[in-house]
C-alpha cells in the first residue's frame, strides 16, 4: 500500500467511529520545554490528558511527524529512523480497552488486511501497586477469537515489566517526573518469518528482540495515572488512551517488506541517491546502509 493511502484509511476509520481529525503540529514544541523536537503524537496533547477539555471533543485522531534521537545509532539498518509518522488515536476520558484494541486489530486485520497469524501483543506485566494488565489479556484472547485462532499467553501474548510496557514520555515509573502523566501499554509486532534470528541479540527470539523478525507496528497506552511529588502514581481524574503506530513501518508490512526504506516515500530518495554514487540499493552492505542514514537524515 502507498503511505499517503495508509493515512487516509486510518484517519477516515477513526473518523467514522467519532473522532476528529486534528492538524500535525510543528515538529518545533510549541510552549514545551520538555523536549528538543515532537517526539509523539501525544506530547501537543499532555494537558488534555491530564483533564484540561479540548476544543475538539473527547476522541481525536491524527498523523503526527516525529522526530526521536534516541535511536539514532540504529539508523541504516533496515527499519530505524529519526524521523517518523505516528498514526494517533485518543480518547480524553471516553472509551478505553475495550474499544480501542478490537479497533486497532480490525484496522490493521480487515482494513490494512495484515495476516493475524503475524501479529503478536504484550502487555504489562504489573509492578508494585499495579498489577499486571489481565483486562488486556483476556480482551487480546475475544479478539482472536473472532478470527478463529487460540490466543495463548506465552506464544501470541506476552507479558513484560515496566521496562518494556510502561509508556510515559520519561520512561518507566521511577523516571517520571511529577505530574507527568503514563501508563501500561499494549504493543502490536509484526512477524516477517523469513527474516533469520540473529543471535548476536541472544540465544532465542522474541517478540521484544532487536533482530528485526518482530517489528513493533503499534502502541496502545492506558493513560490512567499521575506521578506525584512524594513519588507514588495516583490515578489521573479520566482514563485516557493514547494510541501511536509507525506509519512507515506498517506501510512496510502491507508490502511484506522488512525494509522500511522499501516503501514509496523513499523510492525517490533512494533513486537520487544511486544515480549520485553508481551503486544500486541493497548490493552493496556499506553503501545501503549510508542511503538509509542519508534518506533518514535529509528527510528528517
Ligand atoms: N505515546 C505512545 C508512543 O509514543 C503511543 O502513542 O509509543
Amino acid at each position: 500500500m502507498k503511505t499517503s493511502e495508509l493515512r487516509n484509511r486510518y484517519l477516515e476509520f477513526f473518523r467514522s467511529r467519532g473522532h476528529t481529525v486534528i492538524p500535525s503540529v510543528s515538529l518545533i514544541p510549541d510552549n514545551d520545554p520538555t523536549t528538543l523536537f515532537t517526539s509523539s503524537g501525544m506530547q501537543p496533547l499532555v494537558p488534555y490528558l491530564l483533564g484540561q477539555v479540548h476544543p475538539e471533543g473527547k476522541r481525536l485522531v491524527n498523523s503526527q511527524k516525529s522526530f526521536r534521537a534516541q535511536d539514532i545509532e540504529e539508523v541504516g539498518d533496515n527499519r530505524h529512523t529519526t524521523f517518523f509518522e505516528m498514526l494517533g488515536n485518543w480518547s480524553l476520558g471516553d472509551y478505553f480497552k475495550r474499544e480501542q484494541l478490537p479497533w486497532v486489530f480490525e484496522f490493521l486485520t480487515k482494513e490494512v488486511g495484515l495476516d493475524p497469524k503475524r501479529l503478536y501483543v504484550s502487555v504489562f506485566e504489573g509492578q508494585g501497586s499495579i498489577g499486571k494488565d489481565n483486562e488486556s489479556v483476556e480482551l487480546w484472547k475475544e479478539i482472536y477469537k473472532t478470527v478463529g485462532m487460540e490466543a495463548k499467553e506465552g506464544e501470541r501474548i506476552f507479558a513484560y515489566p515496566a521496562r518494556k510496557n510502561w509508556w510515559s514520555r520519561s520512561g518507566e515509573p521511577e523516571k517520571m517526573p511529577p505530574g507527568e502523566p503514563g501508563g501500561p501499554d499494549s504493543e502490536i509486532f509484526f512477524e516477517f518469518p523469513n527474516v533469520q534470528h540473529d543471535p548476536a541479540f541472544g540465544e532465542k527470539c522474541h517478540v521484544n528482540c532487536d533482530c528485526g523478525r518482530f517489528v513493533e507496528i503499534g502502541n496502545s497506552v492506558f493513560m490512567q495515572y499521575k506521578k506525584e511529588a512524594d513519588g507514588s502514581l495516583s490515578e489521573l481524574s479520566q482514563k485516557n488512551v493514547d494510541f501511536g503506530g509507525g506509519l512507515e513501518r506498517l506501510v512496510a508490512a502491507t508490502l511484506n517488506e522488512a525494509d522500511v526504506f522499501k516503501i514509496d516515500i523513499f523510492a525517490p530518495l533512494v533513486a537520487r541517491l544511486e544515480s549520485a554514487s553508481g551503486k544500486k540499493y541493497g548490493e552493496d552492505t556499506e553503501a545501503t546502509r549510508c542511503m538509509r542514514i542519508i534518506c533518514d537524515h535529509g528527510r528528517a
